[in-house]
């Protein structure tokens, strides 16, 4: 019998309205377009403005708008999951509001929280339940709502961030594409570098934790770049030896989109030239979990099918990986 693989079938992705430009973001802490744009390369951000909205509605809107483009009821979902840092509320998983939101309720959901690796993991994760022959619709879900999180009074992790939701569709294909193989990684040393200090058990949430303003990201910029270039490099070098992939080998490079100097220097690293890198980071700056997806999402038109594709991230935790794909489909006939 052929081995069942998961591809990848379809792309959404939801982005709030509100650009915040660095020329905005210069009004609120001490910052200029030209750094921001010299040391990280962004130059705006969407931004979830609208009273009452949560994580869970761009990621609901990215997987009605995945619906939609495929023609696929809620109810022939089996499982969703959803990767994101910044649920609607700590628990029950924003997941489980999702499927509320746009109607599965025959298959089942839960969150992953690995940071900015949320969506590579759950991609892994997801695929085995379709290759395992269990299941024939898997949706992934990458959504942060990083503003949230976000101490706009802090120039060191205010210019980094931005919020967006994404939805993938995985489907069994007995062919030779969809995802082929993943590397994996955990650090757990890695937290101190990027955490949230409060509102956890550790530190459950008191009027001080809030004074101390420590419900906001916590970052140690350099420690975190230069861990994520090796991270990133490494496991992508590694992924491709594994498979006697060369560098001409590679239609796309799809990282993680924290800092343009990071993908630089990963690309360098790798041997493999800028235009083969998928990079929106000007447009929409760390969108976490959401990332990866909205590169795909991004870049869709220009995928064909066998494209030999890697996926690569690094996040809190530490956590990072990467991951080799066959795409599924001319992305300009659907
Ligand atoms: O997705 C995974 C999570 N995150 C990342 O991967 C992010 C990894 N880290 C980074 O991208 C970079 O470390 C940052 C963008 C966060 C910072 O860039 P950097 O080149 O490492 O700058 P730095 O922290 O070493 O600061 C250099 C200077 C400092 O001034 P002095 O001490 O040299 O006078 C900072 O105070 O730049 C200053 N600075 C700023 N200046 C203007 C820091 N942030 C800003 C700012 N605007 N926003």
């Amino acid at each position: 019998m052929k081995k069942i693989r998961a591809a990848i079938t379809g792309v959404g992705a939801f982005l709030p309205e509100y650009r915040l430009t660095n020329e905005e973001l210069s009004t609120m802490v001490d910052t200029s377009d030209e750094w921001i744009m010299q040391r990280i390369g962004i130059k705006e951000r969407r931004i979830l403005k609208e009273p009452g909205k949560a994580t869970s509605d761009m990621g609901a809107a990215a997987v009605q708008q995945l619906l939609d483009k495929k023609g696929i009821l809620p109810d022939e979902i089996d499982l969703l999951l959803c990767a994101t840092i910044t649920p609607d509320l700590p628990f029950p998983a924003t997941a489980n509001i999702i499927c509320h939101k746009v109607g599965i309720k025959r298959g089942w959901s839960f969150d992953v929280n690995a940071a900015c690796s949320g969506f590579i993991y759950s991609l892994a994760t997801a695929a085995q339940f379709i290759e395992s022959g269990k299941y024939k619709k898997v949706i992934v879900v990458g959504a942060d709502m990083m503003s949230s999180i976000i101490n706009y009074k802090d120039r060191n992790t205010s210019p980094l961030f931005g919020d967006a939701g994404t939805a993938v569709l995985l489907e069994p294909t007995t062919e030779e594409i969809g995802l082929i193989d993943y590397i994996h990684h955990v650090n757990g040393l890695g937290r101190h570098h990027l955490h949230m200090k409060a509102g956890g058990s550790l530190r459950p949430a008191t009027l001080e934790t809030v004074q101390n303003e420590e419900h906001f990201v916590y970052q140690e910029g350099q420690a975190v770049f230069k861990h994520a270039v090796s991270g990133m490099a490494d496991v992508t070098k590694e992924i491709m030896e594994k498979h006697g992939l060369k560098a001409d080998d590679i239609n796309w490079l799809v990282p993680h989109q924290a800092n343009l100097r990071i993908i630089d220097a990963t690309a360098r690293r790798v041997g493999l030239d800028i235009n083969k890198v998928m990079v929106n980071i000007e447009k929409f700056g760390n969108t976490t979990a959401a990332t990866i997806p909205l590169c795909l999402y991004d870049y869709e038109k220009q995928l064909r099918k066998n494209d030999n594709i890697i996926l690569t991230a690094f996040g809190a935790g530490f956590t990072w990986g990467s991951i080799f794909l066959k795409w599924a489909y001319d992305g300009d006939k659907i």
